[in-house]
């Protein structure tokens, strides 16, 4: 899973441009699934056909998003600098001196116009992208064009440090659920989904096609475990968070006490979530057509939407037991 979670973050893959990723995820899954397809918008949906002899189980969609937060080209001054807008929660204050990589292969460095007051973190329109251009002419990206973030990944004991681990951990949990689920009696829908970052619109389309009985997101969520952090119940370490409530949804509480059941039923530690700003595909799957039943599996992560979100291992094995229990019982909500 490591490796996985190593190679999957070191993809570019901003919203609306998961080509590459996509064409990673497929790689993965292609001899596990019943049947693999790609929808209009882009989403990766493998089914997974029940192993019942009748089958008595409910259709469940699990959605991880592919897309990870950049930035968009939307002006290139005389001198080659370059203004640009956020694609997805972009902080300020995470942005100056980072490295962007465009899709093209483009490098470029972040900085801010001169700064005058210090305690003053400037806007994205006072920054610019230098790719090393004296001109605009010689500049080697246009407007439209988008990049990512770039950052090394890291290992520190257990826990893992990249940019994008929003949401590729999840993408890695859920490619190896699919490898390792045997016998579950539903029919799976694992759905790798789009443009989770500009709005939660990939799971939307998805949700609607596959028309689910249930829905489950696995997304990260934020901590309150750093120092001065903001408060918040959820821990690294501490195992996999079954959300209650984020700014976009109310988990539903049958949900809720099923996943809970289950993590105690098989003693797999776990944390519940509020989180205050936020949400996940989850909002879209439970909003979809006359309504579903959803819920969201997060898993903790430190520093997100910057280059250098942190991980702990142990969470998302315990997230990988907990998915796949749920998944390989029967399910009364
Ligand atoms: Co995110
Ligand atoms: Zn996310």
């Amino acid at each position: 899973m490591k490796s996985l979670i190593q190679a999957l973050t070191q993809i570019p893959g901003p919203s609306g441009y998961e080509n590459e990723i996509r064409v990673a995820v497929r790689a993965e899954i292609e001899t596990y699934a019943d049947e693999i397809r790609v929808d209009a918008l882009g989403n990766l949906i493998a089914r997974k056909a029940s192993s019942a002899a009748t089958p008595s189980g409910k259709r469940i969609m699990l959605s991880a998003h592919m897309d990870e937060i950049g930035v968009i080209v939307t002006h290139i001054d005389e001198n080659g600098f370059i203004r640009f807008s956020n694609l997805g929660g972009v902080y300020p204050r995470y942005s100056p001196a980072g490295r962007v990589r465009f899709l093209n292969g483009a490098a470029g460095v972040i900085d801010t116009e001169k700064i005058t007051n210090l305690q003053h973190v400037p806007p994205i329109n006072e920054m610019f992208i230098d790719v090393g251009a004296s001109s605009r002419a010689d500049c080697p990206v246009q407007v439209g064009d988008v990049a990512v973030f770039e950052r090394a990944f890291s290992e520190m004991g257990e826990r893992l440090v990249s940019k994008a681990m929003d949401d590729r951990v999840s993408v890695a949990l859920l490619i190896t659920a699919l490898q390792r689920l045997q016998n579950s009696p539903h029919e799976i829908y694992f759905v790798f989904s789009v443009q989770e970052e500009v709005g939660i619109r990939g799971a939307a389309t998805a949700a609607f096609g596959i028309e689910p009985d249930l829905g489950l997101a696995v997304d990260v969520t934020r901590t309150g475990d750093t120092p001065k952090s903001i408060t918040m119940e959820v821990s690294l370490g501490k195992g996999p968070a079954i959300k209650v409530k984020d700014s976009g949804m109310i988990a539903d509480p049958r949900v809720v006490n099923w996943m809970v059941e289950r993590a105690q039923a098989d003693e797999i530690p776990y944390q519940l979530e509020v989180l205050e700003r936020g949400s996940t595909d989850a909002r879209a799957i439970q909003l979809s057509r006359a309504g579903v039943p959803a819920g969201c599996i997060s898993i903790p992560c430190r520093y997100v939407h910057s280059p250098s979100e942190m991980i702990d291992l142990g969470d998302v094995e315990n997230a990988l037991r907990l998915l796949l229990g749920l998944l390989q019982n029967s399910i009364e909500l």
